[in-house]
């Protein structure tokens, strides 16, 4: 009987072909909303133009200072590319953001970035260089061109007040005149995706769209400017970020959201918002499972019906534990282990369901990105008019790269749903404040080109 009722709970989260081809076309539908100007606005696919409009060419060079924030790591990084062997090389240093900085004031924040950037200068031996640089901004932001970025919203665990409806680029300025140490030529604002995107893109030509799978999930990809009708022209192509993490705030994929998904939504910084990123992303996983395991133990499945303080503790699941309990190679005495770290006293029995609980939350998350990605790649091959497409996606995120099973499942399902694509994954080793630089040395040819 306790079996059964196991059963029930982990049924809910194993969707259906038809169930996964639904949120496919609702998907498609939504990027389509997104791309026209009457219905941009309602769209939750925000498909925010980016202002990028080609891949690096290997003539690119110059030295360049990049800025990483929004992902697991904040990073200032310099960056050396040299043209013609398409060589790059990048010295960089992690630096903490503490949750009082991410949750305070926008001034705050920016002044601490400053304060980073100023740390790495000293560090490099480069204090008083006047460099150009390239920022990647994890968030949404509405762009009128390259250099310039409004926070539509903060999502995932930012939440620092005054800078939604702010020129993030301006802030970053204002933030380094206060400072009134250095002089820096902030040339391109981007996302991660795109930064992702443009990393590989320098290896890969066929590269056309980026992937994050990690703290937050997002995917942009290159679009016809035919097709965007919120830019002029019509010829050549622009990158599209999807900002595809708010896909069903409208409430239209909430015929397979759980009540353990409501919960986490309710108990996020951002109540209904990102209703998708919360099923796909490495923020949000540990919590759902969390959830579930509440609820098991309430009803004296798990733990012996006792509810820790541990397990009433937001965040302690982290995609890094998810990963390893779901390893193949682990024995079960090793999950044990890993939830006693956790401050989880589990006996053998419960290791087992423990397990069953993370497969089936991290399953659901990759078939959905999946979905997600095989409405797009779809998208590109009928725009393309072609019987088959053969396309590169650039991958990043802990969430792709640490999980024993996401990224296979991802693929597997993408191949399922979208049968005339052939999809290389290649994997973004060098993170997106390489594509970041890339775009701003482009960036700054243009701009001198102009003067
Ligand atoms: C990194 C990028 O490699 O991947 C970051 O440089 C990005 O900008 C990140 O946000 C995504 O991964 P995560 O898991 O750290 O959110
Ligand atoms: C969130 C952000 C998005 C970013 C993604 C991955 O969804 O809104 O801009 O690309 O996380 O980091």
């Amino acid at each position: 009987a306790q079996r059964k009722q196991i059963d029930k709970v982990l049924a809910l989260f194993r969707l259906t072909q038809e169930q996964l081809v639904g949120v496919q076309d609702k998907m498609r539908a939504e990027l389509e909303y997104g791309l026209k100007r009457d219905t941009h606005s309602l769209a939750t696919v925000k498909m925010l133009p980016t202002y990028v409009c080609g891949m690096p060419d290997g003539t690119e060079k110059g030295k360049f200072l990049a800025l990483d924030l929004g992902g697991t790591n904040f990073r200032v990084l310099l960056v050396k590319i040299r043209s013609g062997r398409r060589s790059v090389r990048m010295y960089n240093k992690i630096f903490a953001i503490p949750l009082e900085i991410m949750q305070g004031t926008g001034e705050e924040l920016f002044d601490h970035i400053v304060q980073c950037i100023a740390d790495f200068l000293d560090y490099m031996g480069l204090k008083g260089a006047q460099l150009p640089l390239g920022f990647t901004f994890s968030f949404p932001c509405r762009q009128a061109s390259i250099d310039k970025g409004t926070l539509i919203g903060w999502t995932k665990g930012f939440k620092a007040t005054d800078c939604e409806g702010e020129d993030v680029v301006d802030m970053l300025r204002e933030a380094i005149k206060r400072r009134n140490e250095f002089d820096l030529d902030i040339v391109a604002v981007v996302n991660d995706t795109v930064g992702t995107m443009m990393t590989c893109g320098y290896e890969d030509p066929n590269c056309e769209i980026g992937l994050i799978a990690g703290t937050g999930s997002n995917l942009c990809y290159m679009e016809e400017m035919r097709n965007i009708e919120l830019v002029e022209g019509d010829e050549g192509k622009m990158c599209i970020n999807t900002e595809w993490g708010g896909f069903g705030d409208n409430g239209c994929i909430d015929d397979i959201r759980t009540q353990y998904d409501k919960e986490v939504d309710e108990g996020s910084l951002n109540p209904g918002k990102q209703r998708y990123e919360k099923m796909t992303s490495g923020m949000y996983l540990g919590e759902i499972v969390r959830q579930i395991l509440i609820d098991l133990t309430k009803q004296g499945l798990l733990f012996r019906g006792q509810i820790s303080e541990r397990l009433r503790t937001r965040g302690i699941f982290e995609t890094k534990f998810l990963s390893q309990i779901e390893s193949d190679r682990l024995a079960l005495l090793q999950v044990r282990r890993i939830l006693q770290q956790l401050g989880l006293d589990s006996t053998c029995e419960d290791s087992i369901v423990v397990k069953e609980v993370c497969g089936a939350v991290s399953r659901r998350a990759a078939q959905l990105c999946g979905a997600g990605l095989a409405a797009i790649v779809e998208k590109r091959r009928e725009d393309q008019g072609l019987e088959r497409l053969r396309i590169t996606v650039g991958v990043d995120g802990t969430l792709y790269k640490l999980h024993p099973h996401f990224s296979r499942i991802l693929q597997e399902t993408v191949k399922e749903l979208a049968p005339r694509c052939d999809v290389t994954f290649m994997l973004s080793e060098d993170g997106s404040g390489k594509g970041a630089a890339l775009i701003t040395a482009v960036a700054k040819r243009l701009q001198q080109a102009w003067k």
